[in-house]
């Protein structure tokens, strides 16, 4: 199936990191109830909670438009990697989607890209939605470095396997992470353009079609006007996804 880009349907998506225990289930629960009232232009709305809560989360949303995402995953399906969870068993779990190549995962645990390629074949082997992460430090912006990094970072990271349907870029400027900064909206604008370059190049039309998500101290003050740029189809977004109150508000940007 070709896609044009008036055609991709915007995905806010809350990535809730290592935060929440059981209770924070009444967060998305006020999430999942408040989606139906959403107009037509409502995005897709996903949240990826700890990987202790995906199955009751996913329990919790089945029939609903709220869908359910993990973190992280490993390349392998099974064996003895004590502690790690297979995309397998996320898509067992009820999860549709796992984000892959988060720049802390990359900083706490040394993801290389090649890793995050193979993790994001794993998705896709598995069935599931790879919500790919890239983004430049503060350092390699002020080195006028973005755009080098980003283009690196899309060749190493995605997988031949990418299509429209399978894949989702996050582009989260390291600086911007849990710091209340963001980038200039022609910042975004220009890189989320890039990005969109890139993805046409190498894949083609689905390159046309996969989902481009600003991520980085998305809050509902800026959430409009980020989330209105060109080639912006969507959030990725960390503290501002663990009180419903304020991720409805982001997800209401789009009515
Ligand atoms: P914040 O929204 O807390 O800046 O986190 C962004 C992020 O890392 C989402 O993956």
């Amino acid at each position: 199936m070709t896609e044009t880009l008036s055609e991709i349907r915007p995905l806010v998506a809350g990535n809730w990191k290592m935060n929440g225990l059981s209770a924070a289930l009444g967060e998305s629960a006020e999430v999942r109830d408040a989606l139906p009232a959403l107009g037509k232009s409502a995005p897709d709305v996903m949240i990826c909670p700890p990987a202790t809560l995906v199955a009751q989360l996913a329990a919790a949303s089945k029939g609903s438009a709220l869908a359910v995402g993990g973190q992280d995953c490993h390349a392998a399906a099974s064996g003895a990697h004590t502690g790690d969870i297979s995309a397998e068993m996320l898509k067992d779990a009820g999860a549709t989607a796992v984000i892959v190549g988060h720049s802390e995962r990359r900083a706490d645990h040394g993801e290389l890209d090649r890793i995050v390629k193979a993790k994001a074949a794993a998705a896709h082997r598995a069935g599931l939605t790879a919500i790919v992460c890239i983004g430049e430090t503060k350092g390699e912006r002020l080195a006028d470095l973005t755009l080098n990094v980003v283009n690196r970072q899309l060749a190493a990271s995605l997988p031949d396997t990418a299509t429209a349907h399978n894949t989702v870029v996050a582009y989260e400027p390291i600086w911007a992470i849990g710091t209340g900064l963001t980038p200039e909206a022609k910042d975004v604008a220009e890189i989320h353009a890039a990005i969109r370059k890139n993805l046409e190049s190498r894949f083609g039309p689905a390159g046309k079609g996969i989902r481009i998500l600003y991520g980085g101290s998305v809050k509902p003050t800026n959430a409009r006007e980020l989330l209105s740029l060109p080639n912006v189809n969507g959030a990725l977004v960390g503290g501002a996804s663990l009180k419903a109150v304020d991720f409805l508000a982001i997800i209401r940007a789009y009515g």
